[in-house]
């Protein structure tokens, strides 16, 4: 076995060595020295290495194997690709809520008055509105920037990499992706044809694969089907922990589950602001977490994780929840309208939904990218899936009755 010193190296990245800091007596004054103990390398070689050593290799090795998650484009981007005014264009391919937030938030954001002073690690006043908003106390609620980042703060506080998760395809695409970027493994048990959850196959592979956590969302994206309370009691019963995800619940007839949290201790709810109030652009959002959970998470989670800015925009928005109803009552009722109107479109078969967005087969020999493609050149976005669970689907999101009118007369003209 030989031994190498190593003078000035400032981190420990010659994997393969085993590196031992040197005893203080071997020191120079300014220089860091390393004895490191390998057999038989010689220097050259070494430096050969060291040479050798490309960004990625600093990766860990599944990262490097990670596909990158396919982001929708930013409007502006979108505006100059399509050579229309962001105005002009009729977005519906990410369930934002065109109504915006109430007028209250603007004016708040407005008249911010500390945004050079980090925000308050706590969101307490933000969780303190929630409280009131939910009916569950403060001490289960914790916020985050988005129901994204909760949904990978509790992936990073449960997983070790090599754990399982369970995912019900098709659904919200971040679950599959996160756990890759933890390097946990996903286990899929698919929807049943009309999207409700396959209980039986479920309670199978819970068994057999021992995931940690499944990821269940109710309305479900991208069908918007609900999950009744005989199913999830069901799964609840599984030796595993229930992420339920509500960032559509106001859009149901459903109330949301937050308050299940004080009486299951392997449940968590997800909710958010960006569908609800109109701030997907600001990110905030929120879970309810037993209490036996939430503690390690407040551990984990980064300080400031919610900005000022997103703080006093979801405060401000829970000021007005007649506003906030007026505009889900308004969504709901388009989606109704929405439905209805596809129903008459010749190439589509639309699926009753209880969320702002409908799912659609592309029927009759049609191919559901073209459609998207077609409708975008004439400056209307909407969703298109092609993978496995969902070949020749589109997703339209719920707008407003003049967005309605745009995409059934470009319908009309594709007819
Ligand atoms: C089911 C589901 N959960 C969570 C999110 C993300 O929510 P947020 O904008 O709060 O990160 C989305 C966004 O589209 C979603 O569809």
């Amino acid at each position: 076995m030989g031994v190498i010193d190593i003078c000035n190296i400032s981190s420990s990245c010659l994997t393969n060595y085993s590196i031992i800091e040197g005893h203080s007596n071997k020191v120079d004054r300014n220089r860091r020295r390393i004895i490191a103990m390998t057999s038989s390398v010689n220097v050259e070689r070494m430096d050969e290495t060291k040479r050798r050593l490309s960004g990625d290799s600093f990766i860990r090795p599944h990262l490097r194997k990670l596909s990158p998650y396919q982001p929708i484009l930013p409007f502006e981007v979108l505006s100059t690709r399509l050579g229309r005014k962001p105005e002009d264009i009729v977005k519906l391919d990410a369930n934002e809520n065109p109504y915006g937030p109430p007028p209250e938030v603007l004016e708040a954001l407005g008249s911010m008055k500390f945004p050079y002073i980090y925000p308050d690690p706590e969101s307490r006043r933000l969780r303190a509105a929630l409280a009131v908003d939910s009916g569950l106390e403060s001490d289960y609620i914790l916020a985050g920037c988005g129901a994204d980042e909760l949904i990978d703060l509790i992936m990073r506080c449960v997983l070790d990499p090599g754990d399982k998760i369970l995912d019900c395809p098709p659904t919200f695409t971040m679950y599959e992706f996160d756990a890759a970027v933890n390097g946990a493994q996903v286990i899929k048990v698919p929807r049943n044809p009309d999207f409700s959850l396959d209980v039986e196959s479920i309670s199978r592979a819970v068994e057999k694969e021992k995931p940690k956590c499944i990821f269940l969302t109710s309305p479900n994206n991208p069908d918007g089907s609900i999950i009744n309370d005989e199913d999830l009691l069901k799964i609840l019963d599984l030796p595993v922990l229930v992420v339920l995800d509500e960032a559509y619940i106001e859009f149901s007839e459903n109330e949301s589950r937050m308050k299940w949290v004080k009486k299951y201790d392997n449940m968590i709810v997800l909710r958010t602001f960006s569908k609800r109030a109109g701030l997907a652009g600001l990110r905030v959002g929120y879970g309810a977490f037993p209490l036996s959970i939430i503690e390690y998470l407040w551990r984990a989670k980064q300080p400031y994780n919610v900005s000022v800015a997103a703080e006093i925009a979801a405060c401000a928005a829970l000021e007005n929840p007649t506003y906030l109803k007026n505009v889900k009552n308004a969504l709901v009722q388009e989606r109704e309208r929405l439905y209805k109107l596809l129903t008459e479109v010749p190439f589509l078969k639309p699926f009753p939904s209880h969320s702002n967005f409908i799912l659609c087969e592309v029927i009759g020999g049609r191919d559901a990218k073209k459609l998207k493609e077609d409708l975008a050149k004439m400056g209307v976005m909407i969703r298109h899936y092609n993978n496995k669970e969902l070949k020749g689907f589109v997703r339209v999101s719920v707008g407003k009755p003049e967005q309605t009118d745009t995409l059934m007369d470009c319908f009309g003209r594709l007819s």
